[in-house]
């Protein structure tokens, strides 16, 4: 079977884009293979990520393109010159208007660290979700993978999973906490399952 045809976007450390690319080599994502990574940031460590791992990395940072329009444009033209099908958010922190989103109907993913609807939308990203998640004192958190639409953390959610807080808990150690237990596994099995249905409907 033709493999879907992946394009990860990343802004910081990229370990979800490390659990895909393992994800890949291990045999657990095999109906898709990640053809770019797209990068906001230019000092991305998941940039070298992805050129360790023989995969293309392109940036199109919004700062140095001056506009969404022009940002967006960039976006385009990247995932268009590599035939990406399936575009996977992967602590990607700037933000897609609803033009770029309406274009990709369940074909963007993108990975959260919470349990949708709590803590999310507007403002809650990286560690502030899991400092929001220790405020409030809550004692489940967990990670949702969820298809992009138009409201920020919004679209219908394809997957999720609990994970316990403990007493002590930092944001960084929730965060790895959370990382390790349900980040890591559930973004590349969402990447297998949308990849696999892509590939039916290109073969009716
Ligand atoms: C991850 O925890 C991801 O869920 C989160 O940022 C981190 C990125 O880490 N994303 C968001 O908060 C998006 N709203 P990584 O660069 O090591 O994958």
């Amino acid at each position: 079977m033709v493999k879907t045809k992946i394009a990860v976007m990343v802004s910081g450390g990229g370990t979800n884009l490390q659990a895909l690319l393992d994800a890949q080599e291990s045999g657990v994502l095999t109906a898709g293979e990640i053809v770019v990574v797209i990068a906001s940031n230019p000092k991305a460590y998941a940039i070298t990520r992805a050129e360790k791992a023989g995969v293309p990395a392109v940036v199109c940072s919004r700062k140095e393109l001056g506009s969404q329009a022009a940002f967006e444009e960039a976006i385009t033209r990247t995932l268009k010159e590599h035939g990406a099908e399936l575009i996977i958010l992967a602590g990607f922190m700037s933000i897609l208007s609803a033009d770029f989103t309406r274009q990709w109907p369940r074909r963007i993913l993108n990975v959260h660290p919470s349990l949708i609807p709590s803590f999310c939308g507007k403002g809650f990203y990286g560690l502030k979700v899991h400092e929001a998640a220790l405020d409030y004192g809550v004692k489940v958190t967990g990670a949702t993978v969820h298809f992009v639409n138009e409201v920020p953390d919004g679209g219908e959610i394809l997957l999720q999973k609990a994970v316990e807080i403990l007493p002590g808990d930092t944001p960084e150690i929730l965060q790895r906490r959370v990382m390790e237990q349900a980040e890591w596994k559930l973004l590349p099995q969402a990447a297998q399952l949308v990849s696999e249905e892509i590939g039916k409907g290109r073969d009716q």
